[in-house]
């Protein structure tokens, strides 16, 4: 074609090939043989430093080349924010391609942050193909996708962000990415309830996943290690959005305890262990006469179930009538728990509130509470001993079998060993 039909210049149209990859011809591809695993030379490529510590962490100390992260959240809650930081922190050359935004709203948002990466490209782009071929030549040290869902490949006429696009982009992004040595980042959408959006196999396939956990209301957005190759799972990072970018937070176990002067009712601290981390956790807990027939059960950050069974246990084994009661559990801070650790901190708050009073704040507890009222012990009970010290604890209530060859007079803190929750009872209110 000659002429442009539409400004009517002459020459002005430029070849663009469009051709079809064969499974073959991916780029960055290359011929493999089966090799015997005791010949198999480890090149042992150091990790790469990741700018923000509490990622570095996150990720098991660093990133490791050829690997392939998915990041996970609701929508708004940070995760462009979080990799346009990571790409501004690198040293290196970075690819960031986005499906969802331009470069110039990239931009707008790079601004706010406090670093910037002079070897950082933006690319909006959905077609897979041409990122690949983009990353060919660039040569970045990291790829960010930005997000999994926007992408498409020209092998299949499904839609972008339908199951099978989501899976092929997928496992060509992973090739890419084992074939290179490129780590390569993901942002994945998650669905209505909280899961990933797209296929599970897409979990199989990455070696690491980390979701923000809570809503974007909280002032705190937590960031957990779901699945892990190179690392512990379970740990998590903390994060505070605020004008310029998410910042860290290197001490949570402060800011998850809100007011500690303040004597209310309902409010117990957790020496809970996220990871290998210990963290102190408020645990609210409102117990009021039920106004409708059925009393309610309500509660964020805790298992439901759990605390249907906490319930039963003090209601069959302890006789303190909470079922015509409606209790309503609150983990502050957003987070979630499931550290059985945090048993007789719930416990001890739907007590403190059923008897309006409240609990000494210089007071933690870290105990499982078994199903005929017993305290149980927990694991790492040291460790979360000490970390109550620190912030300044008074007290910390564990279970008798827990400190059983542990010299307490190591401690500055004053440890209470307790068979029974009506030991505790007695301890508290008593
Ligand atoms: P964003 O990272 O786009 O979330 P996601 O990619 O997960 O959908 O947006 C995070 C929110 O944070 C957005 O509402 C704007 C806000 N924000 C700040 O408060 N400070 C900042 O410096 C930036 C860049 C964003
Ligand atoms: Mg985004």
């Amino acid at each position: 074609m000659g002429k442009c039909t539409s400004c009517g210049e002459w020459n002005t149209y430029v070849e663009e090939v469009v051709s079809k990859p064969t499974a073959k011809q991916l780029p960055g591809d290359q011929q493999r043989q089966p090799e015997l695993l005791v010949d198999v030379q480890v090149d042992s490529q150091p990790r790469i430093e990741v700018g923000i510590h509490e990622l570095h962490r996150l990720l098991g100390g660093g990133l490791v080349p050829g690997s392939l992260t998915l990041v996970g959240g609701e929508p708004g809650i940070g995760k462009s924010t979080l990799l346009l930081q990571l790409a501004n922190e690198l040293k290196g050359q970075v690819l960031y391609v986005s499906g969802e935004e331009s470069a110039a709203q990239i931009k707008l948002r790079a601004d706010r942050l406090p670093q910037a990466n002079p070897n950082c490209y933006v690319l909006a782009e959905t077609q897979l193909i041409k990122i690949l071929n983009h990353a060919e030549k660039i040569k970045p040290d990291l790829l960010i996708i930005d997000s999994i869902q926007t992408l498409h490949s020209d092998d299949l006429d499904s839609a972008p962000g339908s199951i099978s696009q989501i899976r092929t982009c997928t496992s060509d992004l992973l090739r890419y990415a084992k074939s290179t040595g490129v780590p390569v980042f993901l942002i994945g959408h998650i669905t209505k309830d909280g899961a990933l959006a797209g296929p599970k196999v897409l979990e199989h396939m990455v070696d690491t996943v980390l979701q923000f956990e809570g809503d974007r209301n909280h002032v705190y957005r937590i960031l957990r290690a779901v699945k892990n190759r190179f690392g512990s799972t379970n740990e998590l990072a903390i994060f505070q959005m605020d004008q310029s970018g998410l910042r860290e937070v290197s001490n949570p176990s402060e800011i998850l305890i809100s007011n500690r002067d303040a004597h209310l009712s309902g409010v117990a601290i957790a020496a809970s262990i996220e990871g290998v981390r210990p963290l102190l956790i408020e645990t609210q807990a409102l117990v009021s006469s039920a106004v409708y027939g059925t009393p309610q059960r309500s509660s964020t950050g805790f298992d439901l179930r759990r605390l249907s069974m906490l319930l039963a246990v003090l209601e069959k084994r302890c006789g303190f009538r909470l079922g015509a009661k409606d209790v309503f559990l609150n983990m502050a801070g957003g987070i979630k728990v499931d550290d059985p650790a945090t048993d007789l901190a719930v416990v001890s708050a739907i007590l403190s509130s059923n008897e309006d009073f409240p609990i000494d704040p210089g007071t933690c507890f870290a105990a499982e509470v078994g199903l005929s009222g017993e305290i149980r012990p927990v694991n790492r009970v040291e460790q979360r001993i000490r970390e109550a010290q620190k912030i300044g604890f008074e007290r910390i209530i564990v279970s008798s079998y827990s400190v059983k060859g542990l010299d307490l007079k190591q401690f500055d803190i004053q440890v209470i060993a307790v068979r029974k929750i009506e030991e505790v009872f007695n301890e508290l209110f008593g």
